[in-house]
This record gives C-alpha cells, sequence and structure tokens, in this order.
C-alpha cells in the first residue's frame, strides 16, 4: 500500500536519511521503530510532504506522492498524528471532531456511535473543551479526529509518548479496534512493548537507516537485536 524507496532527506547540509526503503503493506500495522534521533519523525514528515526528499520516492496505492502538498496527500486517504497534539483548546470535543471531518476523503464516514467505541472516554466528553483535557485525552482526540478524515493508512507518531499505563492500555485498544476497520498504520515508536501485540512487522531504524526488518514476532524472540538497536 505504501512503499518508500531510496528516500534521502536533509535539513540544510545534515542527510538525516540515508536512503530509506521499506513497505507497508495493506491492512497491517507496521512498527517503525528506532532510538532518539534515528529519524523516524523525518521518515513520517516525508511521507506527509511536511518535508520534501532530496530523492527517492513515496508510492501510495501505486501512485507517486512524492513531495506533493501535504493538504493532497491528507486527501488521498493518509492520516497523520505528529507528536505533538494538535487540539483546539478553546473547542469542544464535538468541534474538534468536526473540524476532522472538512476536507475528508470520499467513502464511508465515521459514525459517532463508532468513533465513541474505539475512543469511549471521548463519547463520555463531547462538550468539554479541549483545553481542559488531560494530556492523554488530548491525544485520543488528536488520533479520533484524524480517523474523521476517513484515512485509509494512518501515520502515528510515538502515540504513547508520555501517557500513563492505563492510557497506554487505552491507546493500544484503539489501535486494535481501528485495525480491525481495515485501516493500514504506520506506527513510530521507540516503545518497544507498546508494539508487541499491535504490530504484525517491524523495521528498525538507525542513523536514518533501515537496519532491520522482518516480523515482529521474530524480533520479539531476538534480544540481542532488541538490545543493539533499541532502548530495551
Ligand atoms: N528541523 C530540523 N532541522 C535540523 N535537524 C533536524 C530537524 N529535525 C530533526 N533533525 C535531526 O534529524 C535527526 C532525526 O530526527 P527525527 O526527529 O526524525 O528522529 P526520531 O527518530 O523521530 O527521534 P525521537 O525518537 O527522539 O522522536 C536528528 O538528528 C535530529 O536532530
Ligand atoms: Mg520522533
Amino acid at each position: 500500500m505504501l512503499d518508500i524507496s531510496k528516500l534521502v532527506v536533509a535539513y540544510g547540509q545534515a542527510v538525516i536519511l540515508q536512503g530509506v526503503d521499506f513497505t507497508v503493506r495493506r491492512g497491517e500495522v507496521l512498527a517503525l521503530l528506532g532510538r532518539n534521533g534515528a529519524g523516524k519523525s523525518t521518515t513520517l514528515k516525508s511521507i506527509m510532504g511536511l518535508v520534501r526528499p532530496v530523492s527517492g520516492q513515496v508510492r501510495f496505492s501505486g501512485k507517486d506522492i512524492t513531495g506533493a502538498e501535504p493538504y493532497k496527500i491528507a486527501r488521498q486517504g493518509i492520516g497523520y498524528v505528529p507528536e505533538e497534539r494538535r487540539i483546539f483548546a478553546e473547542l469542544t470535543v464535538m468541534e474538534n471532531l468536526e473540524i476532522g471531518r472538512q476536507g475528508a476523503r470520499d467513502g464511508r464516514a465515521w459514525t459517532e456511535a463508532e468513533l465513541f467505541e474505539i475512543f469511549p472516554n471521548l463519547g463520555r466528553m463531547r462538550a468539554r473543551r479541549g483545553g481542559a483535557m488531560s494530556g492523554g485525552e488530548q491525544q485520543m482526540l488528536t488520533i479520533a479526529r484524524t480517523l474523521m478524515g476517513n484515512p485509509s493508512l494512518v501515520l502515528l507518531d510515538e502515540p504513547s509518548e508520555g501517557l500513563s499505563p492505563l492510557i497506554v492500555e487505552q491507546m493500544a485498544e484503539a489501535i486494535q479496534l481501528f485495525k480491525k476497520r481495515g485501516i493500514t498504520v504506520l506506527l513510530a515508536e521507540q516503545n518497544l512493548h507498546f508494539t508487541e501485540y499491535l504490530a504484525d512487522d517491524a523495521v528498525i531504524m538507525e542513523k536514518g537507516r533501515i537496519v532491520w526488518s522482518g516480523g515482529m514476532k521474530n524480533l520479539m524472540a531476538d534480544t540481542g537485536l532488541q538490545e543493539r538497536y533499541l532502548a530495551v
């Protein structure tokens, strides 16, 4: 569904991605793993058109989207949840969600009931202002709003970061449920254990290169590999 090939990205003179190759298959959750500064966020930003690659290619459903404008990429069906939460503090939960519906891709729209089945705590706070929610709740709202755009592929940048164990658990359940609905997920994470039961496959990045790729089960069985490349 998503094919990244020979992707090179630089910030000024500094070459950050040095020829990245990987594929996300339709319907799977792929974990993009690696330590601080490995290049995970840069990879997601390049897919989304927020950073223009020096060379290489991003293909989505067979179409070349390399360096296209972010809103055009979103309209093709890619949703992006950045590391920093972006809710509208003055707007309510429902109003925040409505904004996510604007510019949505064609296809079956999410109903309120479906969305609140995935995020039950949001259903209990419909009229709450975004600014009056906890960090974890805001993170859920950001993801829920992205789903309102009806994406077929969602890029999540460290969704478990800074969340308490209970909220991390809820986040994992939410991701499992939208995978069930057929949404493909590219999950950038430092936290291997968050991805353990979510991801089908994994790629490991170090210094802007993919150094390993394979099944999640194989990665979990290989502690040497984990110690070498991941913060475990
Ligand atoms: N706007 C920028 N200008 C210059 N260098 C940058 C910029 N953004 C990121 N970098 C550098 O690019 C490298 C990769 O950063 P990136 O944010 O992609 O890593 P990451 O894997 O997402 O790390 P983390 O797990 O800490 O979020 C780092 O060395 C970082 O310092
Ligand atoms: Mg990052």
